[in-house]
């Protein structure tokens, strides 16, 4: 377990580092990101923030930066709008940070919701709690690979919240759960959660400077945890979203989580061993930051070429996304 102690003490060493990170996140409007976003502001050194609201939430989404540019006027802060419930949004904010950047260091992705109201799929024809879960943050990590590759430090980061090391059984048959029978709102979580890992994995083996961190909170009292709450779902004993923040931006710019050879973020904490990757590379992270083992059931899927079938499907699925055309405009939701 990283103590909290350390975690802050690690995080306020960020103001250290060479000046200008550039950091993109996506779900940051709430929660665990939004929490993680204030303290990148607060201790980097000049960051370049680019960060996603989609509509309904640019107007808070916007107060928060101008507390954020109050706080550091050293930062530059920059709101993209966009509705990464549509994998189609997504190329529209990689294209927009394009224009202005020619590298990003650190890709935070944090959006996603439980379903527990019924699957209304998206005028691309999908579930918006996979798609907030697994297709957009998918589609960011390879629309960005050029930017991520070309990043200022050793190895750039791409951080997902949601559930790294509780991957479960994946419906092989039906990936994107369209079949009625095979679709709840559990079952969408563990299959967004599976093909997350699968996939991410394969972009770490592709490519070797990625250090990638797929990290499992546990309860985190955040609005999403809350409106989870009122469908019964109410974990005891939540960490605070503070806390919660300050440990996904300790597992965004800790050296102790970097593949070998990399780092160039903030030097390993004495006394902690660096993480222990997958079998596919990555870093599954439990809430309170040590690695954790799904070998069980992720050697078998990567034998069985599991990991290749889910990637195949999802390119199908980013060309059907692309081909519907990208006219937000009439995007309903
Ligand atoms: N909190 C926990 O206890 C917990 C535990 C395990 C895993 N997780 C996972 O960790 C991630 C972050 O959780 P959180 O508690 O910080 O969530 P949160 O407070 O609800 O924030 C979620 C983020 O996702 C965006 N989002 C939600 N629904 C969306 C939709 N339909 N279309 C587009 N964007 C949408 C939100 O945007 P808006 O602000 O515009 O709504 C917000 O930026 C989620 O994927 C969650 O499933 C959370």
């Amino acid at each position: 377990m990283v103590s909290l102690q350390t975690v802050q003490q690690s995080n306020a060493r960020l103001a250290t580092l060479p000046q200008g990170l550039v950091a993109l996140f996506i779900g940051a409007t709430s929660g665990i990101g939004q929490s993680a976003l204030q303290h990148f502001a607060q201790h980097a050194s000049s960051p370049r923030i680019y960060t996603v609201a989609r509509p309904a939430t640019v107007v808070s989404h916007e107060n928060l930066l101008t507390s954020l540019r109050q706080s550091n006027p050293t930062g530059t802060y920059n709101l993209i709008t966009a509705d990464v419930s549509l994998v189609s949004e997504i190329d529209k904010v990689v294209n927009a940070i394009s224009q202005k950047e020619t590298r990003v260091d650190i890709l935070f992705m944090s959006a996603g919701f439980m379903a527990f109201e019924g699957r209304k799929d998206t005028r691309e024809g999908l579930d918006p709690s996979m798609t907030t879960r697994y297709y957009s943050r998918l589609r960011a990590v390879q629309q960005l690979l050029p930017l991520l590759n070309n990043a200022a430090v050793p190895s750039p980061r791409v951080i997902s919240v949601l559930a790294g090391g509780m991957e479960g059984p994946l419906n092989e048959q039906d990936l994107d759960l369209r079949d009625a029978n095979n679709w709840s709102f559990w079952n969408s979580s563990v299959q967004s959660t599976t093909m997350g890992t699968l996939a991410l994995e394969r972009f770490a083996r592709k490519n070797p400077r990625l250090n990638i961190v797929h990290w499992y909170p546990g309860p985190v009292a955040t609005p999403g945890l809350a409106k989870a709450g009122k469908f019964g779902m109410s974990p005891p004993n939540p960490m605070s979203q503070e806390e919660g923040g300050a440990r996904a931006l300790f597992l965004a710019t800790s050296d102790r989580y970097t593949v070998p050879g990399g780092g160039g973020l903030v030097p390993k904490p004495d006394g902690l061993e660096v993480a222990k990757k997958s079998g596919g590379g990555i870093f599954l992270i439990d809430p309170l930051g040590e690695s954790t083992d799904n070998e069980g059931l992720l050697a078998e899927w990567r034998k069985r070429g599991v990991d290749e079938a889910v990637w195949s499907f999802t390119q199908k699925v980013f060309a059907a996304c692309a081909d519907q055309g990208t006219d937000s405009s009439k995007d309903e939701l």
